[in-house]
């Protein structure tokens, strides 16, 4: 009868970190309320006007007192910051074994791409046990990537791209919604996180077909939009190899200086679409914009394919 659950299943292995964080400052809140609230109920009732009480020599200064509230909050705001910006740092910071599935929002569903090439709407299947890493744009506007079961939530912005992680701990579906305001059908903008085990969710992968994998659609990506002609050894246009750039340190001609600036998903995506407003050194600013013309889940399949090009070069 009595179904009212305060919180959702901990499903993650962040989620008991994030409970126990939550917890403790729920206490410390409830016990200087409850404080708070005492003492003003019992002193109005005490000091009442007309009760025969001491109101002689009134105490003016209390150093014990007055340093006892400076240190005890110092000391457990301290405590709070600490332990919340060590939870929030490993939130943010995937484990090296997290294997990365693409996630592309867009009015009003979520589109989520694994690296095996299998590609599904609303329902995102992951293995149990295994970290998975999340790598987060939008097609339209800003929404918000939402696995209370987890503990998670990132906000998924057009143009940019956001990243969180988690380990499912728990297998059976969990929620999962868009937190954040983004149209008319904003609330119907809900899904699932189905945890399989590992076995089946090898089974699952399999059963969209052996077609190719995310980095092989990324490599036939990047023919069709002739990005291959001159990035590849052509004779002749100049353009930049891409083998081993992700990842690594790019030199860029800003004026006369040079600049180093690291190749992660911004850099490449930018190079893609402004390709004009970072241009390595030593070349020429002549590649076209593919603004508009390619769609963010291809965007992610060709990006998936040039961290292939550096891992190849890191493997070497
Ligand atoms: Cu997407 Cu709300």
């Amino acid at each position: 009868m009595w179904n009212f659950p305060l919180f959702p299943e901990q499903a993650s292995s962040n989620a008991s970190r994030v409970d126990a964080l939550f917890l403790f400052e729920l206490v410390i809140l409830a016990f200087f309320t409850t404080l708070i609230c005492v003492l003003i109920v019992s002193f109005a009732i005490r000091y009442r006007r007309g009760s025969k009480v001491d109101r002689s020599s009134p105490p003016s200064a209390n150093h014990l007192l007055e340093a006892s509230w400076i240190i005890v909050p110092l000391g457990l705001s301290l405590v709070m910051f600490t332990w919340s910006a060590y939870v929030f740092h490993d939130l943010y910071e995937p484990p090296a074994d997290a294997f990365e599935i693409s996630v592309v929002g867009k009015q009003w569903m979520w589109y989520l791409q694994h690296p095996q090439g299998r590609a599904e709407i609303n329902n995102l299947h992951v293995p149990l046990g295994q970290a998975v890493k999340l790598v987060m744009t939008s097609q339209d506007v800003i929404h918000s990537f939402f696995v209370p079961a987890f503990r998670i939530k990132q906000d998924v912005l057009p143009g940019r791209y956001t990243t969180l992680w988690f380990r499912p701990t728990k297998i059976g579906k969990h929620h999962l919604f868009c937190a954040e305001y983004c149209g008319t059908n904003h609330s119907l903008m809900i899904g699932w996180v189905d945890v399989m085990e590992p076995a089946d969710y090898e089974r699952w992968l399999s059963q969209g077909g052996s077609g190719p994998s995310m980095v092989e659609q990324g490599e036939q990506l990047f023919v069709r939009h002739h990005c291959a002609g001159c990035h590849l050894g052509s004779q002749i246009v100049h353009a930049p190899r891409l083998e081993g750039v992700f990842g690594h340190p790019v030199p860029i001609q800003n004026g006369k200086d040079v600049q180093f600036v690291n190749a992660d998903e911004r850099y490449i995506r930018d190079s893609i679409l402004l390709p004009k407003s970072q241009v390595v050194a030593g070349y020429e600013p002549v590649m076209p914009s593919y603004q508009g013309q390619i769609s963010e889940p291809d965007l992610l399949k060709i990006l998936a394919y040039i961290k292939s090009l550096g891992e190849k070069e890191a493997g070497r």
